[in-house]
């Protein structure tokens, strides 16, 4: 099922973010999908906050994965962007953090189709027609 949602501003990204939040589960993997400044992490850290995370979330570009520990389930926040070779998603232990109970959020997922587990919830960002202006697409 696929649903479409215009998102008029970082506001409503953000409101996005906490209403997919309180529909998590554990073991749910979330695809980011989206250019650069579409709002992934924007809407990372907007699903960090309504699970309860007290962290800050910051983007983890260097470590690949941020774990999150404080919220209602435990939040794994990956960046892919800067990932070369599949051998370090192995090395993270990529594929445990599908089933460890918390709830995986991946930005730029099309990178790595191919390692997602089925089931795999879509979420997709791309660019408006104004300059806040953002569409997304849930696929489910
Ligand atoms: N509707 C919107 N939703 C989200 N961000 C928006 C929106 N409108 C404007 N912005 C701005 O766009 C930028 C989004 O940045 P963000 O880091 O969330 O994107 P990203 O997709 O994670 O980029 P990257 O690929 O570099 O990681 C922010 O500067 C934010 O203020
Ligand atoms: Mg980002």
């Amino acid at each position: 099922m696929e649903k479409r949602i215009v998102l008029k501003n970082e506001t409503d990204t953000r409101a996005l973010g906490a209403k997919l939040a309180a529909q998590m589960e554990p073991n749910q993997v979330y695809a980011l999908i989206g250019d650069l400044g579409t709002g992934k992490t924007t809407l990372a850290k907007a699903v960090a906050r309504g699970l309860g995370v007290t962290e800050t979330l910051t983007s983890p570009t260097f470590t690949i994965v941020q774990e999150y520990e404080t919220g209602r389930l435990p939040l794994y926040h990956f960046d892919v962007y800067r990932v070369n070779d599949e051998d370090e998603l192995f090395e993270i232990g990529l594929e445990d953090y599908f089933h460890k109970g918390g709830v995986c959020l991946i930005e730029w997922a099309d990178l790595i189709e191919d390692l997602l587990p089925e089931g795999t919830v879509t979420v997709r960002l791309a660019y408006g027609d104004g300059e806040g202006e953002r569409i997304c697409s849930i696929e489910r």
